[in-house]
C-alpha cells in the first residue's frame, strides 16, 4: 500500500466523474463541486487521500492519483446502495433532516446496511491515516463514522461537517436510531453545521437525549471535549466570475436570450430535482401570475433546469410527475406557438452553460422548503459581475443569513412568492445594482477557502492552511 495521508477527506462520493474520451477509452475527471476545490490545494500540499463511493455498485477501484490527490474508493454493494444510499441516507435522513417535508420512512434492514458501511468507511480510513492525522468527515451518509474511527484511531484529530439541515430536537426524536446517531457524531473533536440553530439543536439532544451538560459550544464526552458551532459554506467566487466574464460565456449569454425571443424578463429555476427545492411552490405562483395576467408570455418566460437525482426512490418519482404535470398544463394553457412558458430541462448542464444561464436571467427563484445552504443562490450572485438581476430567495435556505438584500420570501405562502416575483420582476436597475452589491460583497468576503479555512482553524489545526496561503 502507498504511504498514509496527514490529511484525509471522508464523502460518500468521490469528487470524480468518469467519463469517455473522444478515442472510446473512459477516464476520470475532477467534478466541478466547491468542496473538492476548496480542499485541493491542501490535498496535494499535504499529500491528502479522499475516500469515497465512486458510483457504481462492482467492486472497488484500486487507489488512484488525480491533479495531485489520492482517491481511495469505497465499494458498495448492490444491497448497500438500495439500503444504505437510497433507503436510510436518502428516505429516512433526507426527508426528516428537512423538517419532514416529505414522511421519513423507517425500515430496520436500512439501519443495518448505513451502519455496515459506515464501519467500511471508518475502516478504510483507519487504514490510509498517518500517526496523528487530521480527518475531515463529510454529511448526513456518515454520520457514524467519527465514534466508529475513534475507536479504530484514538490518535486522530477528527472533524466532522453537516452540510444539510440538523432539525429540532421535536422531530430528530422521531428516529428509531437517535442514540447512535447522537453517539456516531460525537465520536468527533468538532462537529459543524451550516446555521447556529443546528448547532443549537444538536447541543440541546446531547442535554436531552444523552444526559450531557454542555456548556457554551463545548460539550464533555467522558475525557474529551466536542465542540460544536457553525460553518456557513460558500462556492468559489473566483471561479464564476471568471467564467461569467469570459468571452465565450459573454457570447453564449446573448445567444440564450436570443433563443428564448428576446423576451423582457427570464425567470430561472436551477435545481436537483428533489422535493425539499420547492419547484412546485414556484411553477404554482408563476402559473397564477399568468391567469391572472399580471405577467404575460412572451414578455416573460421561464426556464428551470432540474438535475436528474435519486430517481429511484419513490419520494422523487412522485415529485417528477407532478412537476412535469405542472409543466405541460402551464405550457397548454398559456404558451404560443414556438414560444412556451416554461423551457424545462431534466438534464444537467456544464459549469460554463450554467453560468451563461445565470447571466441570462433577470430573475432567479430559489425556494427551497428547508435547505442546508443552496449554493445555487450564491452561484447566480457570483456570476452577476454586471450587477445585474434579482434574487428571489426563501427564508429557509442557509443562504438567506448571507444574502440578506435577496427578495426573501416564504415558500408555503403562494401570495408572498408572487409578491416576491412580481417586485423582483418590476424594480428598477439602479435598486437592483443596489442589493446586487451589497450581496456579492459579502460573498467576495465568505468564499469557500474562507469556509475550509474557519473549520480547520477551529478543529485545532490552523497549520493545515498553510498550503491555502501559499496559493492565495
Ligand atoms: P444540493 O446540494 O441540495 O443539490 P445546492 O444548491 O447547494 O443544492 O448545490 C447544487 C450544486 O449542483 C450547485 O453547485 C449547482 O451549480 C449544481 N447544479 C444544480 N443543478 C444543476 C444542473 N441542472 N446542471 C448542472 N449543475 C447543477
Ligand atoms: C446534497 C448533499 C450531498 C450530496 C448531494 C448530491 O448536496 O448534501 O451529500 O452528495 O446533495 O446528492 P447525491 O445523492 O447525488 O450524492
Amino acid at each position: 500500500m502507498s504511504t498514509a495521508s496527514p490529511f484525509v477527506v471522508v464523502a460518500n462520493r468521490l469528487p470524480v466523474d468518469e467519463v469517455t474520451t473522444p478515442d472510446g477509452s473512459r477516464e476520470w475527471r475532477r467534478s466541478p463541486g466547491g468542496l473538492v476545490t476548496a480542499l485541493h490545494p491542501i490535498m496535494r500540499a499535504e499529500h491528502g487521500t479522499w475516500l469515497g463511493w465512486a458510483g457504481g455498485t462492482g467492486p472497488a477501484a484500486d487507489e488512484f492519483e488525480l491533479d495531485g490527490m489520492r482517491l481511495h474508493p469505497v465499494a458498495l454493494s448492490a444491497q448497500e446502495f438500495e439500503k444504505y444510499y437510497e433507503g436510510f441516507s436518502n428516505a429516512t435522513l433526507w426527508p426528516l433532516y428537512h423538517d419532514a417535508v416529505e414522511p421519513p420512512v423507517y425500515r430496520r434492514s436500512w439501519w443495518d446496511n448505513y451502519r455496515e458501511v459506515n464501519r467500511r468507511f471508518a475502516a478504510e480510513t483507519a487504514k490510509v491515516a498517518a500517526d496523528g492525522a487530521v480527518v475531515w468527515i463529510q454529511d448526513y451518509q456518515l454520520q457514524l463514522v467519527p465514534a466508529m474511527l475513534r475507536e479504530l484511531r484514538p490518535d486522530l484529530r477528527i472533524g466532522f461537517f453537516l452540510h444539510i439541515p440538523f432539525p429540532p430536537v421535536e422531530l430528530f426524536m422521531q428516529m428509531p436510531r437517535r442514540m447512535e446517531i447522537m453517539q456516531g457524531l460525537l465520536g468527533a473533536d468538532l462537529v459543524g453545521f451550516q446555521r447556529p440553530l443546528a448547532a443549537q439543536n444538536f447541543l440541546r439532544l446531547t442535554r436531552h437525549l444523552l444526559g450531557l451538560h454542555p456548556k457554551g459550544p463545548e460539550v464533555r464526552v467522558g475525557d474529551r471535549t466536542v465542540r460544536v458551532a457553525a460553518f456557513p459554506i460558500s462556492i468559489d467566487v473566483g471561479e464564476i466570475e471568471r467564467l461569467a466574464g469570459s468571452e465565450s460565456v459573454r457570447a453564449r449569454t446573448a445567444e440564450i436570450r436570443e433563443e428564448l425571443g428576446n423576451p423582457k424578463h427570464i425567470i430561472l429555476g436551477v435545481d436537483r430535482l428533489d422535493y425539499t427545492k420547492g419547484i412546485d411552490r414556484r411553477l404554482k405562483a408563476f402559473r397564477e401570475l399568468l391567469q391572472e395576467g399580471t405577467l404575460a408570455v412572451p414578455d416573460v418566460v421561464m426556464v428551470q433546469v432540474a438535475t436528474p437525482s435519486r430517481e429511484r426512490v419513490a419520494h422523487y418519482q412522485t415529485l417528477r410527475d407532478a412537476v412535469e404535470l405542472q409543466v405541460g398544463r402551464i405550457n397548454g394553457d398559456y404558451g404560443k406557438v414556438g414560444v412556451p412558458a416554461v423551457h424545462y430541462l431534466h438534464q444537467s448542464v456544464d459549469r460554463a452553460e450554467l453560468t451563461a444561464l445565470y447571466c441570462a436571467a433577470d430573475v432567479m427563484m430559489v425556494t427551497p422548503l428547508r435547505d442546508g445552504m443552496n449554493l445555487v443562490a450564491k452561484e447566480y450572485v457570483a456570476a452577476r459581475v454586471d450587477l445585474g438581476g434579482s434574487l428571489v430567495l426563501s427564508e429557509f435556505a442557509g443562504a438567506a443569513s448571507d444574502l440578506r438584500q435577496a427578495y426573501l420570501v416564504n415558500p408555503h405562502d403562494t401570495d408572498a412568492l408572487k409578491d416576491g416575483l412580481v417586485r423582483a420582476v418590476r424594480v428598477d436597475p439602479t435598486e437592483a445594482a443596489r442589493r446586487m452589491r451589497a450581496m456579492r460583497r459579502f460573498l467576495r468576503g465568505h468564499d469557500v477557502d474562507h469556509w475550509a479555512r474557519s473549520f480547520l482553524t477551529a478543529l485545532g489545526v490552523p497549520e493545515a492552511t498553510d498550503a491555502l496561503d501559499s496559493v492565495a
